[in-house]
């Protein structure tokens, strides 16, 4: 299909490539902006990106080798994390991430043997696991259904790259509060763990164990792949 603009044909984007599009240029424009930081990537202070990374990463088992892939890396902040509490662990690491700008700084600052960075909104490979810190919170003004709609999308695609499985964080609703007047604080997506969790059991048929007791107002949904029966000989 295509859309004339300006008398030049052009292909038409699908609604998920314009969300990743504006996605791009909303963070593009933060680490821009706020450079190699947690604020760069929209956090508050390095104290809560580790402690999401903590949540996120009681998906995995170190006791053995692994592969991970890392949803939205961001400026790679994650490896320094792994280099510290996974130290004895060999991990095999992608970080994916959207906008190009990200993923030069996360190159520059971590690339290595088995730390890869590549600009993607999905991954290319399969891995043993997945992690995405902070992928589904910034709707970018799209309105509470098309932005769900992304959100499966991510979910599905996670599952299909994941071999044991994957974990996503996201903000929590407020009981009770008012209308958000402040324009930002409108665009941020907030949800309930039942309504997620639900979703990954039935589309996945998968085990998922929900983490909301962190001292935020988010919560972290562990999605493991349910083991293949064994057969009975
Ligand atoms: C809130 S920041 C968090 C960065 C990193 N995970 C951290 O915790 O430091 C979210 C990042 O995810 C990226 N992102 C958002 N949606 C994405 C998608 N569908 N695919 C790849 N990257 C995405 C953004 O470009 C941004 O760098």
């Amino acid at each position: 299909m295509s859309a004339t603009a300006g008398g030049v044909d052009e292909p038409r984007r699908s609604p998920l490539d314009a969300i990743c599009s504006d996605v791009d240029a909303y963070y593009s424009a933060c680490v821009a902006r706020h450079g190699a930081t947690p604020r760069g990537v929209d956090w508050s202070c390095e104290a809560t990106q580790g402690l999401r990374f903590v949540q996120l990463m009681k998906l995995c088992d170190g006791s053995e080798p692994f592969s991970l892939n890392d949803i939205g890396c961001g400026y790679g902040a994650l490896v320094p994390f792994l280099a510290a509490r996974f130290a004895s662990c060999e991990i095999d690491y992608l970080g994916i991430d959207l906008s190009r700008a990200m993923i030069s700084r996360a190159r520059r600052r971590f690339a290595g043997p088995q730390r890869r960075f590549v600009v993607a909104s999905e991954s290319p490979r399969v891995a043993d696991y997945s992690v995405a810190s902070g992928i589904m919170n910034v709707n970018v003004g799209y309105a509470r259904e098309a932005w769900e709609d992304y959100v499966k999308a991510m979910l599905e695609r996670m599952f299909a790259t994941s071999r044991r499985g994957f974990a996503v964080n996201f903000m929590r609703t407020v009981p009770d509060q008012e209308p958000e007047s402040d324009p930002a604080a409108r665009r941020l997506y907030r949800t309930t763990p039942d309504v997620w969790a639900a979703h990954c059991e039935q589309a996945f048929a998968a085990q998922v164990e929900v983490l909301g007791n962190y001292g935020m107002k988010e919560f972290t949904l562990l999605v493991r792949r349910t083991p293949p029966a064994s057969s009975s000989h």
